[in-house]
């Protein structure tokens, strides 16, 4: 296909939101309504939106002044995966699902739309993988605050979470030295360690727990007791939602039967804060930091990046490479297929070179 056939663009957001949708839906539009004189279409509720057909044009009054806004303006959902999409219940309970991906298709095509911009994680790429065979043209955009995307050095989103979760631990220290506790502090991002790896060096943080690294809970008090002998009173402990104990399991909040992801994570920082209590004998307090490191302002890194990314699956779009996911690799923008980072999520290393600076300035990984 030539490049002057795309005309229509749809946008659409998939997932968890994050800071930074915005600047990527801002930088698409106009990218592609002054550099080409397309036409953007958003579509509501990222798939749920094509699957109901809940798409209106872009404008460029809609894409103004959105920069700095947190969330996204279209709308999010990570429940509607097309290919196996809740429609109801059984008798039991359990959600029924149906292939809607000809039904999304059909709005697609109603809409004329020459091309989507997908954004999200692994599992909206996903989504999309699975409709590029049936004739579905896009182009993808990596954004989580996990920043656990294959391929991709960096997610947008991350960075101001990192922010945000080291603002948190910052504070959480003069209050911890204040009564000489032990703050158990407990970061999201899934099965993925990045956010409290970087956070937890970032603010110092005596004990970063994360899932690539099984903590022994024995090692975690043996080494709380010895600051408190030692060196000094308090302790701040950075654990992820999805750290483990050696040879246990993840802590498991929820399970959501019709998400593409159905499992959540959480409640590692109260059942830490009992234990550590109890075999340190220093009293210990569990805070979990939640959504709010996914709210509010991009920071200015992710301003950047967004607007960098946006303006880069333009371009994608431009020269007709369609299916292909933009990244970040030492710094430079590139791209890779879409097929190659669905259903797979990038880890931390437990050698990552963060991993050893952290350890050699003192840090206790609880291995
Ligand atoms: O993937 C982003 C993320 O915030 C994870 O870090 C977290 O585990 C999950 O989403 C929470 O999902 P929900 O918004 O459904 O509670």
């Amino acid at each position: 296909m030539s490049t002057q056939e795309i005309k229509r663009v749809g946008i659409l957001t998939g997932g968890g939101d994050c800071p930074g949708i915005n600047a990527v839906l801002r930088a698409v539009t106009k990218t592609a309504m002054f550099d080409h004189g397309w036409e953007c279409f958003g579509i509501e509720d990222g798939f749920l939106g094509l699957i109901e057909d809940r798409i209106r044009p872009l404008s460029f009054q809609d894409v103004s002044n959105i920069l700095t806004r947190g969330g996204t303006i279209l709308g999010t959902s990570n429940k509607a995966n097309p290919s196996r999409f809740a429609v109801g219940h059984d008798a039991d309970g359990h959600p029924i699902f149906k292939d809607v991906r000809e039904k999304a298709m059909a709005h697609y095509r109603k809409h004329k739309l020459d091309a989507l911009v997908v954004i999200g994680g692994d599992g909206t790429m996903t989504c999309a993988a699975t409709m590029i065979p049936m004739g579905l043209r896009c182009v993808g955009v990596p954004k989580t605050i996990d920043n656990d995307l294959m391929h991709t050095h960096v997610t947008f989103g991350f960075q101001t979470a990192v922010e945000i979760a080291t603002e948190a631990l910052d504070r959480l220290h003069t209050t911890a030295a204040s009564h000489n506790r032990v703050m158990v502090v407990e970061l999201m991002g899934r099965n993925a360690g990045w956010l409290t790896l970087f956070a937890g060096l970032a603010s110092g943080s005596d004990v970063i727990l994360i899932p690539e690294i099984p903590y022994d809970i024995n090692k975690v008090c043996d080494y709380c007791r010895d600051r408190m002998e030692h060196h000094k009173a308090f302790t701040i402990v950075a654990v992820s939602e999805g750290a483990r104990p050696v040879g246990g399991e993840q802590f498991v909040h929820k399970t959501i039967a019709d998400s593409p992801d159905p499992i959540r994570l959480g409640g590692i920082a109260h059942q830490l804060q009992d234990q550590i209590e109890k075999c340190s004998g220093i009293e210990t307090r569990a805070v979990v930091l939640g959504h709010v490191q996914r709210g509010g302002t991009p920071c200015a890194a992710d301003r950047v990046l967004a607007t960098r990314f946006g303006h880069a699956a333009t371009e994608l779009l431009a020269r007709a490479e369609f299916s292909r996911l933009v990244v970040v690799q030492s710094g430079q923008i590139t791209s890779v297929p879409i097929a190659e980072v669905a259903d797979r999520q990038r880890q931390v290393e437990p050698d990552n070179e963060l991993v050893k600076i952290a350890r050699s300035v003192g840090t206790c990984f609880g291995d």
